[in-house]
């Protein structure tokens, strides 16, 4: 009868056990844009849903403007599960596997809209399916603005930047680019670069219309070329130490959420470019259109390179030749 007694107080622990709601976790999401930034905005608005869909079980805080380190430093972190997800420029994938910069060739789209027809395509997929080589959970393609270029001085031909030193990501696809143009590129993370531009450590930049009105580099700026010469992706990575400790079903609603809220901000650009440049229009600085003529020899040398080292660059061409 004790024995008996016994079983069935231990059957009802287990039960207990079995039924108790999984315990809420923090996570944590790192992004290098500042707070007004679309990702930013982003950011916040997904881990609200996924924190109510999960009822408070994946709880995720966000830590923008790289308040967690920079890329390399996030990507470090989300190797070894230091930190748990992040929306990432490609510029450490691409310096680790070049076929991560393919979507950097110069006017391999005209506009937002042809980017975002680029981020549903068979390479993109790839891309995505490979970030576990890099210990890594991948959710998919976000973007932001098409790269424009914000100078100090007058520009008015592709000859006014030679010499100068332009920002950009340390991109090796960017940073040929402007070699090919006979200028100095910088690479310079996102959140240094308002002060190294009022202070003259670089000339210019290339940027997006959305930066360029939120951060008010336009304040110092001389020229601003609506040259739309490359896209931008953002990639939404997790670690995938930490994945594997998230419950089936959440990783569920995680992915769902993840995947409708990027295809909201991919979606959003069109119109985020469209009316920055609007804003931009109304300040005192010259906005001047630079098409892919403005740069020529630059963008026939960069392709004559970069098809050589990434063959993915062709199938990515085929791809946007089918757009
Ligand atoms: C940049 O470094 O230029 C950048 C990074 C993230 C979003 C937009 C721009």
């Amino acid at each position: 009868m004790k024995a008996a007694k016994f079983l069935a107080a231990v059957a009802t622990i287990v039960a207990g056990l079995h039924s108790a709601p999984a315990l809420a976790e923090q996570y944590r999401l790192g992004l290098i844009t500042p707070p007004p930034h679309q990702w930013s905005k982003s950011a916040e608005s997904l881990a609200k849903k996924i924190k109510d869909a999960t009822e408070g079980r994946v709880d995720i805080s966000i830590f923008p403007s790289g308040q967690l380190g920079s890329e390399a430093q996030m990507l470090q972190q989300l190797q070894t599960g230091a930190i748990d997800f992040a929306f990432l420029t490609l510029g450490e994938f691409a310096n680790r596997d070049p076929n991560y910069g393919v979507f950097l060739a110069p006017y391999i789209v005209k506009d937002a809209a042809g980017a975002q027809k680029l981020l549903k395509g068979k390479v993109a997929e790839k891309l995505v399916a490979g970030l576990d080589k890099f210990a890594l959970k991948g959710f998919g393609w976000g973007m932001a603005g098409m790269r424009e270029i914000v100078m100090r001085g007058k520009v008015a031909s592709a000859a006014d930047l030679s010499g100068k030193k332009v920002r950009t990501v340390p991109f090796a696809q960017e940073l040929f680019f402007w070699q090919q143009l006979g200028a100095a590129p910088t690479p310079m993370p996102l959140p240094a670069l308002y002060d190294a531009f009022a202070n003259g450590q670089v000339d210019g930049m290339q940027i997006d219309f959305e930066g360029t009105w939120n951060s008010k580099y336009y304040e110092h700026a001389g020229t601003i070329l609506a040259s739309n010469h490359m896209m931008f992706p953002m990639i939404a990575v997790g670690s995938a130490r930490k994945w594997q400790g998230i419950s089936e079903a959440d990783r569920a609603v995680v992915e769902k959420l993840m995947a409708e809220e990027l295809d909201a901000i991919v979606g959003a650009y069109s119109s985020i470019d469209n009316d920055y440049l609007e804003k931009l229009k109304s300040t005192d600085v010259p906005v001047v259109v630079a098409d892919r003529a403005f740069f020529s020899a630059a963008v026939d040398a960069w392709y004559a390179e970069w098809r050589k080292k990434t063959p993915l660059l062709i199938e990515l061409e085929a791809e946007a030749g089918a757009l």
